[in-house]
């Protein structure tokens, strides 16, 4: 079974379970969030159910708007239900790194809004620390005029190595949903306190979000090379 067949069965296995009629629905980013969107659609159609759903970066309003889903706001909505999303890597105590696809502020603003937030991913983003498999380390939303200050006082406080995230199709930084830009820190520890690391890191200025998820997922879905789905609570 390929990588894409593993984040299918994971993403239908949890839109089956968790999404009921008149939900809130949040819909996360990245490649696995498709197949759930493409799920929910159908489901929506045969069930004749009615779900609003918050998206989570434009990616996500484009998924919403393709299969015809009805696209609600946070600003009226909320109280999202259950928000299903991708992650880089879920470690061993449910700690998350997101942001490979750079929508970690807008994820972590949906996730924190929900009652639940629900990670489906391909075996490949389980392990036991963080670093054991996702290699581009922690990645961290700052305004762009700090990157450079906040890139040196994370190295002076936790060492690693940071990188300015920059795009494949132009010349210069990745630019967010947010107009923000995006450092990748490669951390050099594998046993910090990712709390009191995510905690430390926001007080510095001009950081806006950073892709840990720290207590914020209560369930994650991961497909297997043979097929079946493995839940982790
Ligand atoms: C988007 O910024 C990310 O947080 C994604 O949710 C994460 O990178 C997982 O993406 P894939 O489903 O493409 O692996």
């Amino acid at each position: 079974m390929s990588l894409e067949q593993a984040k299918q069965v994971a993403a239908y296995q949890a839109v089956d379970q968790f999404v009921t009629n008149n939900c809130i629905f949040g819909v996360g980013s990245g490649s696995t969030v498709v197949y759930a969107v493409q799920r929910l659609a159908e489901r929506v159609e045969s069930e004749k159910l009615k779900v609003t759903c918050i998206p989570t970066s434009f990616q996500a309003k484009q998924l919403i708007i393709k299969h015809g889903l009805n696209l609600g706001e946070l600003e009226t909505n909320p109280n999202i239900d259950v928000t299903i999303d991708g992650a880089d890597e879920v470690d061993s105590n449910m700690t998350l790194i997101k942001g490979g696809g750079g929508c970690l502020l807008q994820e972590k603003i949906i996730a924190s809004c929900s009652k639940k937030l629900i990670v489906i991913a391909d075996y490949t983003k389980d392990s036991v620390k963080l670093g054991d498999r996702y290699k581009k380390g922690v990645p961290i939303e700052v305004v762009p005029m700090a990157y450079v200050p906040i890139k040196n006082k994370i190295i002076s406080l936790y060492g690693g190595e940071i990188k300015l995230r920059s795009a494949v199709a132009k010349a210069g930084p990745v630019v967010t949903d947010n107009g923000n830009f995006i450092l990748d820190w490669m951390f050099a520890n594998q046993n910090l306190d990712w709390e009191k690391v995510n905690n430390t890191i926001k007080l510095i200025p001009g950081v806006v979000e950073t892709g840990l998820f720290v207590n914020m997922c209560c369930k994650a879905y991961f497909g297997q090379p043979e097929g079946n789905v493995v839940e982790r609570s």
